[in-house]
């Protein structure tokens, strides 16, 4: 069975005090689903975060990372530099980073070899803009979003790769795909990694939904059969609420 996910995207929110504030309502909270909880707090802030979960069944992952070991990349962290301080998991291909710093499918394909080079696994998002959705073009950006920066890995890789299905008109607008919508669209995913990979692969790889899940719409969501969980923004950002999320499951 595929797993189920649900990941807080805490974005550039809460400085140090406020995600040791947050932390502590989180585990306050009563979990009564299978799903996995993680959360992406900003890099000044991961060790911290870690620190404080080590023994807790909230996983503490990475907004994004650099494709390169070390060197001159002033600003940048990398993926040996996320592995020492405990970090498994990051977040690829958000699509702000895309919108605001120029990450290209080809950088993110750099990205995902770093990524598993050493031995992370990855929750790589993709989605189309709200002008695709109108020209009816967002399955053909989806395809090549995924393939770009995908296809070029061997089957078995897909063991450390989730898929985050995030349409972009969606993120922080309040407006939610319809779960009809994403269901069609994680069944097209799915059936892209058929195309490529195979049924095996294809059932195996869990694919989120992210774009304004808020606790009043999870559960209709979470019900779709190809929606695996959720990449959360906004409402990641208050424990209730998020754990309300993950309890939709
Ligand atoms: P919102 O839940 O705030 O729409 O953000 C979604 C998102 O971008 C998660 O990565």
């Amino acid at each position: 069975m595929r797993k189920h996910i649900v990941a807080g995207n805490w974005k550039m929110n809460n400085d140090l005090p406020q995600t040791e504030l947050l932390i502590t309502e989180l585990l306050k909270q009563n979990k009564t689903s299978d799903a996995e909880v993680m959360i992406a707090p900003t890099f000044t802030n991961l060790w911290q975060a870690f620190e404080s979960l080590r023994q807790e069944s909230i996983e503490v992952i990475a907004q994004n990372m650099h494709f390169a070991e070390n060197g001159a990349y002033t600003g940048e962290i990398s993926a040996s530099m996320l592995k020492s301080i405990g970090i498994e998991t990051v977040i690829l291909g958000h699509s702000e980073r895309r919108a605001y710093f120029n990450e290209t499918d080809e950088s993110l394909a750099k990205k995902v070899d770093a990524a598993l080079a050493n031995d992370m696994r990855i929750i790589f998002c993709f989605g189309e803009e709200l002008a695709d959705r109108k020209s009816g073009n967002h399955e053909g950006i989806v395809e090549s979003q995924i393939k770009n920066a995908l296809f070029h890995l061997e089957a078995d890789a897909f063991k450390n790769i989730v898929l985050a299905y995030e349409p972009v008109w969606a993120i922080g607008t309040g407006e939610t795909a319809s779960p009809e919508q994403a269901q069609d669209m994680h069944a097209f995913i799915r059936k892209t990694l058929a195309d490529k990979y195979g049924n095996d692969v294809a059932e195996s790889v869990s694919i989120l939904y992210g774009g304004s899940v808020k606790p009043n719409n999870a559960k209709e969501i979470f019900g779709k059969p190809d929606v695996d969980g959720g990449l959360i923004g906004g409402a990641a950002l208050k424990a209730e609420d998020f754990y309300a999320i993950v309890n939709a499951f």
